[in-house]
């Protein structure tokens, strides 16, 4: 098979953004399977999709690239915080240290994804210290922010995403 889109999602952003690059994906030698699901269907190109948890992605993910070996990979996924670059960086680097050293890394694609409303009622409440006040409207602001992702044009830039990497690989 020529791609295997594999990803998780806990709430339904990543499965999104998933189904949108495996469209992108051409040809019918393809296949999209959530983390449960997969057991070890084989592929040229993997697309490996994550939510970000706490700074990084589940076990669950680390597990299924650890197995991977002499593969082309490509990731994406979803995060509460929009965009900022330096945080993107920071996950890639957490996440695609998981990739077996025999594997090419083909790059990463991230947005925002909507969070929990429970969330967001931990940034109502004021916080204890005054002084966090400017940083707690910020995070209120980035979450009804993060209500609208993934959203059109997130979708359609994963869709770009995939193009540039197929190029790459030709
Ligand atoms: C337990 C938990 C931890 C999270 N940790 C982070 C985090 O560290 N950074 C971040 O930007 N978003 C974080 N988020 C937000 C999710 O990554 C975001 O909502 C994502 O789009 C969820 O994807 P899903 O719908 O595919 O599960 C967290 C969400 C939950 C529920």
């Amino acid at each position: 098979m020529d791609y295997m889109v594999l990803y998780s999602s806990k709430t339904g952003n990543t499965k999104k953004v998933a189904t949108e690059i495996f469209s992108a994906l051409p040809g019918m030698s393809k296949d999209m399977q959530s983390m449960e699901e997969y057991r070890g269907k084989d592929a040229e190109i993997f697309f490996i999709g994550f939510w970000v948890n706490r700074g990084t992605c589940e076990m669950t993910v680390i597990d299924a690239m650890s197995e991977l070996h002499g593969k082309k990979i490509a990731l994406f996924g979803t995060c509460g915080l929009g965009k900022g670059e330096a945080y993107y960086r920071s996950i890639e680097q957490k996440v695609n240290v998981w990739i077996p050293d025999d594997c090419e890394y083909l790059g990463i694609f991230l947005c925002q994804g909507k969070m929990p409303m429970q969330v967001r009622q931990n940034y109502e409440i004021a916080w204890e210290d005054p002084r966090q006040e400017a940083c707690r409207k910020k995070m209120l602001r980035n979450f009804d922010e993060a209500l609208f992702h993934p959203n059109d044009q997130d979708l359609s830039d994963a869709r770009a995403f995939v193009n540039r990497i197929l190029e790459t690989c030709e």
